[in-house]
């Protein structure tokens, strides 16, 4: 039973299984650094989890999305065309690599990149010039498409396939909040180039920091390899091809991921009956629309998210701050991007509509993996009370 006062997290770890046993592991053996059996352990069963030939081990999302960008080619004054409505780290990973974000708009059924839009800009703003595909207003050279498998849902990849199999473009994914999600049968991450999983302390699976490329492009994974180790390429006399980045994840961190990983199917499994459970509960409540999952896609759920009538409801930031007072920890969807003031002012955002009506209704509820049924029925009660 939960106590009427005890705060309910949005989302928050789930170390119930051997992290203690694998952490006490590296200490006893002295492999505490970036590299050691868990590392190894790890990224072998994090590829062989979502099918992938190759998984590298790094320190964060972040770097794992700069890497991959960077593997895709992504350089200087390129663009990348990506979600508006996403977390800051997927854009600024594209500046990053001095190349600068496109916003695009949300498909309102997935709230993912929407594919006709997209397809749209390509053909009407952008045109074949030498061999290189370009954006008519900027001048700049279009590079990748960035989609994000947002909130756990996986964006509708197979049009987003269609237009790099028509364009000199690659596709990267975006899956940091989405491990264990399927899109036509197929875990998320390893359709395109290279996909990039976060293990930060509120996605379904930590490692306390960090993240993983996964690809099955032998050339790609040696590229990324090579770029996380600071481009070493002599390791006796430490000779250093280029400047890399110390993106390493450490075999601690590693040793929680083994240990999170092996319960990641039952993490999934509650993640998956907390979204239910809502779903069923909140139909009884007017003026609440859940984020469905779409007939080709498994998702993660791993933020359970609402759109609220603002009629009934008035702004998310009412329930917030409501749900606040009551212990419970409600947060709005992601601030769209190209309304971000590093972006805001110097990149060009395509017909974004959708992710604002988005934005301007959202709420994503507490589901972390522990909830139970009576911190959820704290939550829906809170609801039923409020409106
Ligand atoms: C969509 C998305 N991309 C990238 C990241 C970055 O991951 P990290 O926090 O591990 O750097 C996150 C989450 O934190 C995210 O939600």
């Amino acid at each position: 039973m939960s106590e009427p006062d005890e705060r309910i997290p949005n989302a928050v770890p789930h170390l119930v299984g051997n992290e203690w046993r694998y952490l006490k592991e590296c200490l006893d053996t002295n492999w505490v650094s970036s590299v050691g059996p868990f590392v190894d352990r790890f990224e072998r069963e994090v590829a062989a989890y979502v099918g992938a030939r190759h998984a590298i081990a790094v320190v964060t999302g972040t770097a794992a999305l700069h890497a991959a960008l960077l593997a895709a080619d992504v350089g200087p004054e390129d663009e990348v065309l990506v979600p508006a409505l996403t977390f800051m780290a997927t854009a600024s990973a594209i500046r990053y690599c001095g190349a600068w974000p496109v916003f695009m708009d949300s498909d309102p059924s997935t709230w993912t990149l929407d594919p006709e839009k997209t397809a749209e800009f390509l053909a009407r703003e952008c045109e074949m010039r030498r061999g290189l595909l370009v954006n008519r207003t900027s001048g700049r050279r279009v590079k990748a498409l960035l989609p994000v498998h947002l909130y756990g849902h996986p964006a509708d990849l197979d049009p987003l396939m269609e237009l790099t199999a028509h364009h000199p473009i690659s596709l990267v994914e975006d899956a940091a909040e989405a491990l264990g999600a399927s899109y036509k049968g197929r875990r998320v991450g390893v359709r395109g180039l290279a996909g990039c999983l976060s293990f930060n302390g509120n996605k379904i699976i930590t490692t306390g920091g960090g993240g993983m490329v996964v690809t099955d492009d032998d050339g790609v994974a040696r590229r990324l390899r090579t770029l996380t180790t600071q481009a070493r390429a002599d390791v006796v006399e430490w000779i250093h091809d280029e400047v890399g980045f110390n993106y390493r994840l450490t075999n601690i961190q590693a040793a929680l991921g083994v240990a999170q990983l092996e319960q990641l199917d039952r993490f999934v499994e509650a993640k998956r009956a907390t979204a239910r459970a809502y779903i069923e509960a909140l139909a009884r409540l007017p003026g609440l629309e859940p984020c469905c999952e779409q007939p080709w896609a498994v998702s993660s759920f791993w933020m359970f998210s609402v759109l609220l009538d603002p009629a009934v409801w008035g702004s998310p930031r009412r329930v917030i701050d409501g749900a606040a007072a009551a212990g419970i920890q409600c947060r709005p969807l992601w601030y769209p991007l190209h309304r971000q003031p590093p972006f805001r002012d110097s990149c060009q955002a395509y017909r974004v509509e959708v992710a604002d009506r988005l934005h301007a209704r959202g709420l994503s509820l507490p589901c972390s993996v522990g909830i139970t049924a009576d911190q959820r029925d704290r939550v829906i009660r809170f609801l039923t009370h409020l409106k």
